[in-house]
């Protein structure tokens, strides 16, 4: 059977980087597959979180996701620590992963910075709990951005030496889902970094609460190159701003980049921003609206993940069961 399971760190703004390369994915996938979606507050405290933010924060991403399009009554949404079988499941394969394995994450080194005695053992072990998410409902399939690929590889390898080492097949080794336009969005400041929650700079992304006005200051702000737009691809290979430019208007409209710059072929970017701005905000203004909306019920919102957790401790429950059971550890 296939199942899928994706998690959103619930710290700060939800990006058009989150958007395009992943919950808009999710949207589609709904339909097609039973899918868990996590708030996962757990890796959001690897790093400092003001308590009252982070709980406002979880709520947002959860209207979010709901104002988008996904469904929580055909799928369960839900926030990570609300079932202590993500924590119990990450032990264990604390004891499965290898440090080796751990020093080759590239995110840890990023987020880490030049101040790497100073990270939390949280930070350094984040991918093992991310491999607990994913393991603890057997998912097989995981839609995410480019920027988790290696950290899926590490839950294979996971799965993989818990099975050799127990001698059995209990782990399925779970497939990547990344969709081709979008999956890593730039910044709009810098086209070499991608966009995210953690930019000093708010001009450098989209966040999906941002009304009309906010969205087109940034677009029209965004960082250029003075060529008009190429006809064919390969011409953008060189130009990482006006590649991502055309990314997003690709992956906003639906289309691959080739029929974007047939259109736009030897146009001026101002020109390209001005359709650019008035896509972004028809695609994005409702979510906006409808988010706004939800968030200005909070104890909905938390009804919904409480009916979620519920249904995810329902499913876990007898699959940690059985590794405690695999594993050794005596049962009552
Ligand atoms: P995060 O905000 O880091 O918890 O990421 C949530 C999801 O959004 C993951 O599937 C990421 O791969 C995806 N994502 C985050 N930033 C970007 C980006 N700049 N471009 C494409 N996907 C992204
Ligand atoms: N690490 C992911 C990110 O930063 C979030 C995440 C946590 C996740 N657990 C997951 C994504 C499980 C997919 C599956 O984007």
């Amino acid at each position: 059977m296939n199942r899928i399971f994706s998690g959103v760190q619930p710290t700060g703004n939800l990006h058009l980087g989150n958007y395009l390369g992943a919950i808009r994915n999710w949207v589609a996938l709904q339909h097609q597959y039973e899918c868990l979606f996590c708030m996962v507050d757990m890796h959001a405290i690897t790093v400092w979180q003001e308590p009252a933010q982070l709980k406002a924060n979880t709520r947002e991403v959860a209207a979010g996701l709901i104002a988008a399009g996904i469904d929580p009554k055909k799928n369960i949404l839900f926030n990570q620590s609300q079932v202590p079988g993500h924590a119990e499941l990450a032990w264990v394969f604390n004891c499965v992963a290898r440090l080796g394995w751990l020093n080759r994450m590239t995110q840890f080194k990023e987020k880490a910075g030049k101040h790497r005695e100073n990270a939390s053992v949280g930070l350094y072990a984040y991918p093992n709990l991310m491999a607990a998410d994913i393991m603890l409902y057997k998912a097989t399939h995981v839609p995410v951005g480019e920027d988790q690929k290696q950290h899926l590889e590490l839950t294979r390898d996971i799965a993989q030496k818990f099975n050799n080492d127990f001698k059995t097949e209990f782990f399925p080794l779970v497939e990547p889902l990344i969709f081709g336009v979008a999956s890593r969005v730039m910044s709009l400041r810098d086209g070499t970094k991608k966009m995210s929650k953690s930019d000093p700079s708010d001009y450098s992304r989209i966040n999906m609460t941002d009304d009309a006005d906010a969205i087109a200051q940034k677009v029209r702000k965004a960082k250029t190159d003075p060529d008009p737009l190429p006809e064919r691809p390969d011409g953008l290979e060189t130009r990482p701003e006006a590649a991502n430019l055309v990314g997003i208007y690709a992956a906003l409209s639906d289309q691959a980049v080739e029929p974007v710059l047939a259109r736009y072929a030897g146009a001026q970017f101002s020109a390209f921003k001005n359709d650019l701005v008035d896509l972004a905000v028809a695609k994005l203004g409702p979510i906006n609206a409808e988010m706004k909306r939800l968030m200005a019920d909070p104890a909905q919102i938390d009804a919904v993940l409480r009916d979620g957790a519920q249904r995810a401790r329902a499913l876990s429950e007898p699959i940690l069961a059985q590794v405690y059971d695999i594993v050794g550890f005596l049962r009552p």
